[in-house]
């Protein structure tokens, strides 16, 4: 049975551009979503697609980027508040891990110096109290010999612990929602597999809701409730983790699905999606997967609209829609068993 789905966060029209000396930059263009209160959702989809630029816009941290479109939290558009309001939220309530732990540690600071700023900022806690609570965190995050590690710089400590370290950081103020942008890229496999089992494990004891970026399905196929597939700056699929994997409507996905190795799965040969990304300074109109894809109609060269085929389950493609409205082809319910 499903629960209550409380909104905590709802994007709708968020488009992010840059202006460029080539021309102005879809990065995010027209994106609409929301997370529920305790989900996980994950974000996939090939390089450049606007996974980062979509979470860094819900931070407001995209430099140069303009935003526009609602991020609603709380009841309030995030994109109208004063930075100084914004500020708060970061690191509060919304948190964000990145790929590269040195871009939000300071290499001048010791971890505990960090830590504990972080925790005075947001929390009414003295200088005694905050270093109490460091420590703890540290602890939590599977650090050991906690005490000394708060007087480490950075560089003092391997990839693995400074991304221990970030996630404490992240965590320790309790977010009501994390944002993880590729967390465990750049780590080797069995420090990737500890740390998605870290921020597994403080999710479920928190509750906080998991935003998680990655191009690696199998990292979404174990850590998240739902999926949406991004294609040049925009939505193409969202849908159950289970549904997505099962039954994928938009060409894009399937295409996605057919270029990653299954363990479980006898499949000889990977399929690289044929074909090459439009630029991001000049997307055709309707689909922009439409050169590449094999289902092609003249239909998807116009306005596209995002609908709902199964519960939960949507897709902007045109092939997929028409089938599914014929009640035929291969994404008909009665033929998935
Ligand atoms: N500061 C910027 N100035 C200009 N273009 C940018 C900027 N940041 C991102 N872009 C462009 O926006 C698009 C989306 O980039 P984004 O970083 O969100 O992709 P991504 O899906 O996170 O890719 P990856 O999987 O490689 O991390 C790309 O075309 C990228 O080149
Ligand atoms: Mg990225």
């Amino acid at each position: 049975m499903e629960g209550k789905k409380e909104k905590l966060l709802e994007v709708s029209g968020l488009s992010t551009f840059f202006k460029t000396d080539d021309g102005t930059v879809r990065a995010v263009d027209g994106v609409s979503f929301s997370v529920n209160r305790g989900e996980s959702l994950g974000i996939v989809g090939e390089s450049g697609s606007g996974k980062s630029v979509t979470s860094l816009s819900i931070m407001r941290l995209t430099g140069g980027g303009i935003i526009s479109g609602r991020v609603i939290y709380q009841g309030k558009d995030l994109l109208k508040l004063s930075e100084k309001k914004m500020q708060d939220i970061r690191g509060d309530k919304i948190t964000m891990i990145f790929q590269d732990p040195m871009t939000s540690l300071d290499p001048v600071y010791t971890i505990g110096f960090q830590l504990r700023e972080s925790i005075m900022r947001h929390k009414k806690l003295d200088k005694a109290a905050a270093n109490e609570l460091a420590e703890k965190m540290l602890v939590h995050v599977g650090i050991s010999n906690a005490k000394a590690r708060l007087k480490a710089y950075p560089h003092q400590l391997s990839g693995g612990m400074r991304q221990r370290v970030m996630i404490a950081m992240a965590l320790v103020c309790e977010p009501e929602l994390l944002i993880a942008d590729e967390p465990t890229t750049a780590l080797d496999v069995t420090i990737q597999a500890q740390i998605l089992e870290l921020i597994q494990k403080l999710k479920k004891e928190s509750g906080m809701a998991l935003l998680l970026i990655t191009h690696d399905l199998g990292v979404i196929a174990e850590m998240c409730d739902r999926v949406m597939v991004m294609y040049c700056g925009q939505i193409v699929e969202v849908a159950p983790v289970k549904e997505l994997f099962k039954i994928p409507f938009h060409e894009y996905t399937k295409a996605l699905l057919r270029s990653i190795p299954y363990i479980d799965k006898d499949v000889k040969r990977l399929q690289a999606i044929p074909g090459s990304v439009p630029p991001a300074t000049n997307f055709p109109e309707g689909c922009r997967f439409y050169e590449r894809c094999d289902a092609r109609q003249e239909r998807c060269r116009q306005t596209l609209t995002m609908k709902e085929l199964e519960h939960g389950h949507f897709t902007t493609c045109v092939a997929a829609q028409e089938k599914y409205m014929r009640g035929g082809g291969e994404n008909s319910r009665d033929k998935r068993q």
